[in-house]
């Protein structure tokens, strides 16, 4: 299958940063389009495009906007997502970096879809290179007379607010999101009352993915025949992958929905070692993990429910075996026992249990009752949780205990730095060599 580069297609042209830049190759047409258009018939549009929210849920994107209430006197809010901190997440920050005119062009076509007056980009506060790069464009194009009073004569009014976060995974479920960006502690928020009706200054908000906002112009410029000749019926168009681990060449790989995993690994130049796939990871930490059997499922929406896993943010992480997957799965766990934000007692207590046991295995102190111990907390655990991060610290151990159980066998009586020499695993030669 070929790669399909459309938010990614001009990122060799150092000026697509800049507004010029990005008016060059066609930017900033569909803001025009649209706002010669009727909201609804926006909504409509990205409703028929099929287009599926790229933060990981894969909600579907025109439906959301529908959900927020017309004609009701409430101030309406977008909020976009930009606080990627997933472990393997990387295609949010690169996109800010290299695209983010299409951002925050999709970001004034959603508004004015929705009909809000105020935007709010939540970045991740520790990529201020992505902040800036963000900050700028908005700097440009509200100097240019695409933000603020009267867009385009259209009428339309828009102010986009840039917010730094402060560092915190949480952070990115929507709800903390919001309470985050209203000045209080980042906890997630009891639904219903959902965004849609109730969010940001308790009106009605759409909160999306950078990713979802980016494609949003290209879909309105090129049509939605156009955006559904990529991918499925299920998964219409484009994607965004970004492949990490034990590849040749790691990076941003652009591709209709669809593709499979051993078609990604080709375009990324194959295994470090013409090595075999051990595991791997369609979208992040908080999906289940496949193995080499896999590789030829479709990356779709679909097909990977129907593997047992999520496409999650659709950013494979690739492991070969000099992993341990015990140690993969611990550090994971490690991750989500300090991000848990404390609020409910499943997931405060349960991953810092659960940390506690896998340590133990990493060791080569874990036993055959622990083994069942840690299926039993995953199951406290998953769907007993306030938020998913909860479920998405229950994730891990279940899949590798399916394909790997020898390898918590053997951690009960040998470390896994022993039978993995921590060395053969490094990406970098020079972490290898210290
Ligand atoms: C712990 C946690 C962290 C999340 N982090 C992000 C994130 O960094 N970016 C993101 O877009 N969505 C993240 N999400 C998903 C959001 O809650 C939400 O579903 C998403 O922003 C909706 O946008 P979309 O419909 O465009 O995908 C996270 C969810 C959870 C539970
Ligand atoms: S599941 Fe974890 S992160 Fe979510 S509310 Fe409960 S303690 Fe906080």
């Amino acid at each position: 299958m070929a790669l399909t580069p459309v938010i990614t297609e001009h990122w060799n042209d150092p000026t697509l940063y800049t507004l010029d830049g990005y008016r060059s190759h066609g930017g900033y047409r569909a803001l025009a389009t649209a706002l010669k258009s009727d909201p609804d018939v926006v909504i409509a549009t990205v409703k028929d495009s099929g287009l599926r929210g790229r933060g990981g849920a894969g909600f579907p994107t025109g439906l959301k906007w529908s959900f927020v209430p017309q004609n009701d006197g409430k101030p309406h809010y977008l909020v976009v997502n930009a606080d990627e901190s997933e472990p393997g997440a990387c295609k949010d920050i690169p996109i800010m970096m290299a695209n983010p005119h299409a951002l925050v062009e999709g970001v004034i076509i959603t508004s004015f879809a929705i009909r809000a007056n105020h935007a709010f980009i939540y970045i991740r506060g520790e990529v201020p290179n992505a902040i800036r790069k963000v900050a700028f464009a908005v700097e440009q194009a509200r100097a240019a007379g695409l933000i603020g009073k009267n867009i385009l004569g259209s009428g339309f009014d828009l102010e986009i607010v840039v917010h730094s976060g402060a560092g915190a995974y949480i952070c990115g479920e929507e709800t903390a999101l919001l309470d985050s960006l209203e000045g209080y502690r980042g906890q997630p928020r009891l639904k219903p009352p959902f965004p849609a009706v109730a969010g940001l200054y308790a009106s009605p908000t759409v909160i999306n993915n950078v990713e979802t906002i980016a494609n949003v112009p290209y879909i309105i410029d090129r049509g939605v025949d156009w955006f559904r000749q990529f991918g499925t019926e299920k998964s219409p168009g484009f994607k965004v992958f970004a492949v990490s681990g034990h590849v040749n060449r790691p990076g941003i790989y652009e591709a209709p929905l669809g593709i499979t995993m051993r078609e990604l690994l080709d375009y990324a130049g194959g295994m470090r070692g013409g090595a075999d796939v051990k595991f791997w990871l369609p979208g992040g930490s908080s999906v289940p993990m496949l193995t080499a059997e896999h590789l030829d499922i479709p990356m779709t929406y679909e097909d990977m429910a129907a593997a047992g896993t999520m496409l999650g943010t659709g950013t494979p992480m690739v492991f070969d075996s000099t992993v341990s997957v015990v140690k993969a799965v611990t550090r994971w766990l490690e991750f989500y026992k300090h991000e848990s934000c404390g609020k409910c007692t499943p997931c405060r207590e349960g991953t810092y249990w659960i940390t506690g046991v896998l340590e133990k295995f990493e060791h080569g102190h874990g036993s055959q009752e622990e083994v069942e111990t840690l299926t039993h907390l995953c199951n406290q655990i998953a769907g007993r949780s306030f938020c998913a991060l909860g479920d998405a610290a229950a994730t891990p151990y279940p899949a590798a205990l399916k394909y790997f159980r020898e390898e918590f066998d053997a951690a009960t009586h040998t470390p896994v730095d022993e039978t993995f020499d921590p060395r053969a695993s490094y990406i970098f030669a020079e972490a290898a060599a210290r």
